[in-house]
């Protein structure tokens, strides 16, 4: 898969470097492309910001920029890439979500900061791009970089190959709708507090049991609206 990151704060991408993602670079699964969008700038400030139209707080991002820079990256590859604008208005980003970007041949990300890209961008780039813009959660965060780290992850850990054992992929949470069950590891007793004993019992049926009735329960209270509704109350 092809990444293409468009920020003012290359720096910030620098953790996909390390730990599986950064394995996986290294190993060809990944071919990871971070550009500066002052070089697409041609002042001799590197300006991306102007004030908006229309007044109000803040600064927004001017198109040119933009403009060069995602025609440059488009022209980098064969295919058509999906542009994703990662930001608080977009749809919701979720595990669904990133298993079908996993699919994709290549993803190009742009950050924006201040209060947004001019929105003339979003239409002007169909004509290269498919479109995203996705978000996080019900939060805002300074600009686009942590969320292409969070999303970069995400998709990236579903490619083959990439996690080493597969079959830890199989029972996390939000990959069938209820979140992960509880896990420990030795030693048995720790600060006076025991394994439950059914996990030591080496009975794979029970364990298997207590792990769905923990998954339910922990979804139960900490997740509700993953669960079902209830169903309505038999007429009277
Ligand atoms: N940029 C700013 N806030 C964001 C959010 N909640 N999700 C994705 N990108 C963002």
């Amino acid at each position: 898969m092809r990444l293409d990151v468009v920020t003012i704060f290359p720096d910030y991408l620098a953790p996909l470097d390390l730990s599986l993602i950064g394995k996986a670079r290294r190993d060809g699964l990944i071919e990871l492309h971070v550009h500066d969008l002052r070089d697409f700038t041609h002042d001799r400030h590197r300006t991306v910001d102007d004030t908006p139209y229309g007044g109000g707080a803040g600064m927004v991002m001017k198109p040119q920029p933009w403009a060069e820079a995602l025609e440059y990256v488009a022209g980098q590859g064969d295919s058509r890439p999906t542009l994703i604008v990662p930001g608080p208005g977009g749809e919701r980003f979720t595990q669904p979500t990133a298993r079908a970007l996993a699919e994709e041949p290549w993803l190009v990300f742009a950050c924006g900061r201040y209060e947004g890209i001019d929105e003339r961008v979003y239409e002007w780039a169909t004509s290269a791009y498919d479109v995203r813009v996705l978000s996080l959660g019900d939060y805002v965060l300074n600009g686009g970089e942590v969320a292409v780290l969070a999303m970069v992850e995400a998709v990236a850990r579903l490619l083959p190959g990439v996690i080493g054992n597969a079959e830890s992929l199989v029972e996390e949470s939000h990959e069938d709708g209820l979140l992960e069950y509880p896990v420990y590891t030795k030693p048995a007793v720790w600060q006076g507090l025991s394994v439950p004993e059914v996990l030591l019992s080496g009975d794979h049926g029970r364990i298997a049991q207590w792990r769905h009735e923990q998954r339910i329960a922990r979804t139960q209270a900490r997740r509700p609206d993953l669960l079902p509704p209830p169903p309505p109350p038999a007429d009277s």
